[in-house]
């Protein structure tokens, strides 16, 4: 069992309760909640899949969440630094695994968020070109370098920038969310909308993919194996309720993704576009819904913006999980961590981007974003989010865990402990599953 979480590092902090919930909420608001749900209900069958989301995000998201920002509470340091704590063998190893994956994750996501500032852009300028005509010169080359760029220019001013950007586009957001929904909701599509998010088909259930790509979806939107958690819950303050904090997150988050799809399907189903298009629903088949809508020119920057303003927080989070990794571990001062850190998403991320551009960088047949992508994918996701709730629950004491949630916790470090435990052998059935 651990020693380690004896004697905890002192550490910058969030400035309170409230500013830990903004900025973890900013975090985990992003792409996954306005772009990946909203397809993949499309894609999976509406209602049915929303409720195995659910089930997945209350069974095993929720708890694996908990987890996670309390284990980085304890050990206060970075996602390496927290799995070495918890397990002295392989945990370096691991959590550097996690560090890897984000660098992935996010060295895409930089380029998606910055086709979300192109597209903002054109639509202040009433301009919004097709997917096909925006990627037909170097506009992906160029909003992405503008997207890591800002986000260096606001991470190397440390947790304290991070929180006030939140609080101010926190708000925002929430604002233009509500005005879209409000708006969506009086178009005609609107009953068909409904009837496909409501509709549950529940033959569908047993169909072991649904669930599988609900467990993905409940991680990847609540950032869970990604390291964004252990993050940021090292920076929480002492007297944080770590429970009602999360449960504050979940809950907005999950809304949100909900009311995407209430702005994303009455648009689909009003001018007759396909639910289930997949990934390219937001880029590609939206903007010509728009073109065709009274007042749509205006609708689009409400939605560009607001696509922007998530991802970018999103961008935040997992840059920070890098810097903090590479600025404890090797010891290198906090603007050389974000240089680093910066150097390294341009590297990896121009690739992406040339993917997208009258250069068409492939890999494998595929986009190199997309053969990034698939590192980053599901599989990954879900495997590293359960591999790390098993080292966690298998090395560091359940007293531990009660003494970081706090007080009341007793009834969540309980559960946390049973799933956390059961989580690599839970993995371990949906490899076979999957591939056998
Ligand atoms: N969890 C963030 C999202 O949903 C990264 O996009």
């Amino acid at each position: 069992m651990s020693q380690a979480f004896d004697t905890p590092d002192t550490r910058a902090q969030w400035s309170s309760e409230p500013a830990f919930v903004f900025s973890m909420t900013a975090a985990a608001v992003g792409l996954g909640n306005l772009w990946r749900f909203p397809y993949m209900v499309g894609e999976n069958g509406g209602g049915a899949f929303i409720l195995a989301y659910l089930i997945c995000l209350l069974v095993f998201g929720f708890p694996i969440m908990l987890l996670e920002v309390g284990t980085g509470r304890l050990a206060t340091g970075n996602t390496v630094k927290t799995f070495r704590k918890a397990h002295r063998k392989f945990g370096s190893l691991f959590g550097s695994f996690v560090v890897l994956l984000t660098v992935a994750i996010t060295s895409y996501y930089l380029v998606i968020t910055g086709w979300t500032l192109g597209y903002a852009v054109s639509a202040v300028s009433f301009d919004i070109s097709s997917f096909d005509e925006f990627t037909s010169g170097y506009n992906s080359l160029y909003y992405f370098f503008a997207v890591t760029f800002l986000c260096v220019a606001i991470l190397i001013r440390g947790v304290e920038a991070i929180e006030k950007v939140s609080k101010f586009l926190m708000p925002i957001l929430l604002l233009i969310i509500i005005g879209l929904v409000i708006i969506s909701l009086q178009l005609p599509g609107r009953k068909e909308a409904s009837e496909f998010i409501l509709a549950t088909d529940f033959s569908r259930l047993a169909d072991f993919n649904i669930w599988f790509f609900a467990l993905g979806q409940a991680f990847f939107t609540l950032a869970v194996g990604q390291g964004y958690l252990i993050t940021y819950g090292s920076y929480i303050p002492e007297k944080t309720n770590i429970p009602r904090a999360c449960m504050i997150v979940t809950i907005t988050e999950t809304s949100i993704a909900f009311l995407a799809g209430w702005i994303i399907f009455p648009i689909v189903f009003t001018y007759g576009l396909d639910p289930g298009e997949g990934s390219a629903l937001a880029f590609n088949t939206l903007p010509l819904a728009f073109e065709q809508m009274t007042g749509g020119a205006y609708l689009a920057i409400g939605f560009f913006s607001l696509f922007f303003m998530a991802a970018f927080s999103s961008c935040l989070a997992g840059l920070k999980v890098i810097i903090a990794a590479i600025e404890e571990e090797f010891r290198f001062s906090h603007t050389r961590a974000i240089l680093i850190t910066g150097g390294l998403m341009i590297v990896l991320g121009v690739p992406s981007a040339l993917s997208f551009s009258p250069v068409s960088l492939e890999m494998m047949g595929m986009p190199f974003l997309d053969f990034v992508d698939q590192f980053g994918g599901t599989n990954t996701v879900v495997s590293s989010g359960l591999i790390g709730a098993g080292i966690f629950c298998w090395s560091i004491p359940r007293k531990k865990i009660d003494q970081t949630l706090g007080a009341q916790s007793r009834f969540w470090s309980g559960k946390i402990m049973w799933v956390g435990r059961a989580a690599p052998f839970f993995l371990l059935l949906i490899v076979l599953l999957r591939f056998v």
